[in-house]
């Protein structure tokens, strides 16, 4: 071994990282700036990844009501089963007639495949529900077994029950069933009397353990998953999705209230894009709609923010002529009435009277609407206007969030913001799902995207309408996936949002769920199978801001490396000379605490030193820091959940001079985000 050549080349490393030059930063504890909106930092919801069917609503059978273009997707079936059309249910007609076998060893049944099978657990609890009757009169016996088909013995009876039907009128009937193993790919069999001839409809499946032990409930990790965000605020229910595929497609929300029973079956917007599924079955049973959305926002202490149709289709689908007419508007600015009447209307007016009869007679106190979502150019201008003037005119306290586009730069993006100016919309939707480059600010982002990085938001205009930044993700290296490296960018770019909390009042990261057999889109914030989810590195990173979001603004700054002078203090954003350092500071005025965020997106260690002008004394920083010593590819999964999750440590900070200043001295590691808590 050359010795010599070793040593020099560790000499050099050694050199390298201790000569890298401290940063000094000031922070003025002081001086608070603006108020950093409650609604800061929260989600947004779309049905896409299958994250409504087979994600966050519970129910485990798939095409229960037998709606489905193909009333059997989902069903296998053995037997005299046959389809009829007049059941109890006006807008889910369909049910299924099991007919008696007419032989002893013949059998009569159906059974439902779930999403990618159906996730159950030992000794847990499922309740399953039938409508039923006897059309003939009489009494009839179903049996419902769980089962696992791979097993090839009697063993594949995983937990069974059994519901005696009676009479000729439409009942429901209920069974509990415990699974003896647990298993992610579970059937739901369920089969007559062989003696009788039994109609059955709307046959369910539900964990009995969802989230806030609900019948019609939310799966329970992944819903705990939205609580443990802290979300300021929750957008919903998409996306395109509000526009559908076509005007037939889009999302209708007086279509989701009511019995499940009765909410129409909708074709999913996503229904087609898969890239991997040729005969999709993505379908929407709307059992997860608009009161559990305002629901699950009240659980889980956040903003509710519906988005709804404007009277168009998704731009990039459809030609123009596919839009509502100009004189056809009204149902769907009543659709907006209407919704706000929903969710805050007194208990005996004709919307809030719904709310109430689904048990929540108090109002949800709704504050903010969307209308329209990445719509662009005149056709959506001109179809805004009525709109605004009509929520404006009854209910002058709803904030208005209006579009800039698909686009986070250029032409239509800025005539959109001008629209909204004009109309003076609350707030202005965008939209980035950009690259690398966008999220740091590099000179090829600049070039490419123009206003981009943790600059972002400095120059904005602060006498319009404010920022929701409603849909972005770093898609990185082509790859469009959720490795370490994009979401620590995201990190870097959100320093940015916080600095500029006086015009950005809302951030949402998207989209939020998939399924790892049912997704067309990613990244995404969490993932799943049946069984299991993890959290991505961009969960944690929302998560870091949300939970430390502070209540006030302060002023974090650095010596301009370009200003020879080295006078010009200027934000910690990733500019020339700063080393790949992101940088920003918040006051919490309910824990007394100041709270520093730092993101070093270079291949280095840095010493940093934080003056905490304002602050004397010695004392301990709480520090979190998300940080991963393995390739920058890597990522969390269904196997290694916990692979890269923040790490909580403490550092010191010291007193310095005669006023004895304080003073945080730290070493940020290589390509990390580390966030600081300092009680004043
Ligand atoms: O988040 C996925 C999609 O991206 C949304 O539906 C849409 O608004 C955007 O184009």
């Amino acid at each position: 071994m050359n010795y010599k050549l070793v040593f020099g080349a560790l000499a050099l490393s050694v050199s390298l990282s201790t000569t890298q030059a401290q940063r000094v930063m000031d922070v003025q504890t002081k001086k608070l700036g603006a108020a950093v909106s409650p609604t800061m930092y929260g989600l947004f919801f779309e049905d896409i990844n299958y994250a409504a069917d087979g994600g966050l609503y519970a129910e485990l059978v798939k095409n229960r009501s037998f709606e489905f273009p193909n009333a059997f997707a989902g069903w296998e079936i053995s037997g005299k089963v046959s389809l009829k059309d007049d059941g109890p249910f006006e807008r889910n007609p369909h049910y299924v007639r099991l007919a008696p076998s007419g032989h002893r060893d013949k059998h009569t049944m159906i059974e439902n495949h779930g999403f990618f099978g159906m996730g159950v657990k030992a000794g847990e609890e499922y309740r399953f529900s039938v409508w039923a009757r006897v059309p003939d009169g009489g009494t009839a016996k179903l049996y419902i077994d769980l089962v696992d088909n791979a097993t090839m013995s009697d063993d594949q009876k995983m937990g069974s029950g059994n519901v005696e039907v009676s009479g000729k009128e439409w009942k429901k009937y209920t069974t509990i069933i415990k699974p003896k193993k647990t298993f992610g790919r579970a059937h739901l069999r369920v089969w007559g009397d062989s003696k009788v001839t039994t109609d059955v409809e709307h046959v369910s499946l539900f964990p009995v353990d969802t989230y806030k032990g609900r019948e019609n409930g939310l799966r329970k990790d992944l819903a705990q998953a939205l609580e443990d965000v802290h979300p300021g605020v929750f957008r919903f229910p998409g996306g395109c999705i509000v526009e559908g595929t076509d005007m037939a497609t889009r999302y209708q929300w007086k279509n989701t209230i009511g019995p499940v029973e009765n909410r129409p079956l909708n074709e999913n917007r996503w229904h087609y894009t898969f890239t991997h599924r040729y005969f999709p079955d993505y379908y929407q049973s709307y059992g997860l709609g608009f009161f559990e959305f305002f629901q699950l926002c009240e659980d889980i202490k956040c903003e509710p923010l519906p988005v709804l149709n404007v009277g168009m289709v998704c731009q990039f689908q459809n030609g123009k002529d596919a839009h509502a007419a100009m004189d056809a508007l009204q149902p769907f600015i009543d659709d907006c009435l209407d919704l706000i009447e929903f969710a805050n209307g007194p208990a005996d007016s004709k919307w809030g009277k719904i709310r109430a009869e689904m048990g929540h007679p108090e109002p949800f106190n709704m504050k903010y609407l969307g209308i329209g979502n990445e719509q662009w150019d005149t056709p959506y201008f001109e179809r805004l206007k009525p709109f605004v003037a009509a929520v404006r005119a009854k209910y002058p306290e709803i904030k208005i969030i209006g579009t800039s586009g698909p686009d986070s730069e250029g032409k239509m993006f800025e005539k959109g913001w001008e629209a909204m100016k004009a109309q003076k919309a609350d707030l202005v939707d965008e939209h980035f799902y950009r690259n690398e480059s966008f999220f740091l600010g590099t000179k090829e982002g600049k070039e490419r995207y123009g206003n981009c990085g943790a600059l972002r938001y400095d120059s904005y205009d602060r006498k319009g309408p404010k920022v929701f930044a409603g849909e972005y993700a770093c898609h990185g290296k082509g790859k469009k996936w959720n490795h370490y490296e994009t979401s620590l960018y995201e990190a870097a770019f959100m320093t940015g949002i916080e600095r500029n909390a006086d015009i950005v009042t809302m951030a949402t990261y998207a989209p939020l769920f998939a399924h790892v057999e049912g997704w067309q889109w990613r990244p995404d914030m969490i993932w799943y199978d049946n069984l299991k989810m993890f959290r991505t590195v961009s969960y944690y990173v929302q998560q870091m801001y949300a939970m430390n979001k502070g209540t006030n603004v302060l002023s974090l700054t650095t010596k301009d490396p370009a200003d020879a002078k080295g006078k010009k203090q200027i934000p910690v954003a990733g500019q020339e000379g700063l080393d790949g350092l992101f940088a920003s500071s918040v006051f919490d005025s309910t824990t007394g605490e100041v709270i520093i965020k730092v993101v070093n997106t270079s291949k280095q260690e840095q010493p940093i030193s934080v003056n905490l002008l304002g602050m004397t004394g010695e004392r301990m920083a709480e520090t979190l820091t998300l940080q991963h010593n393995g390739s920058m590819d890597d990522e969390n999964s269904i196997k290694e959940p916990n692979k890269i999750a923040p790490v909580p440590g403490a550092a010191r900070c010291e007193a310095t001079g005669k006023k004895q200043q304080t003073v945080l001295n730290d070493r940020v590691p290589a390509m990390s985000f580390r966030l600081y808590k300092i009680k004043k």
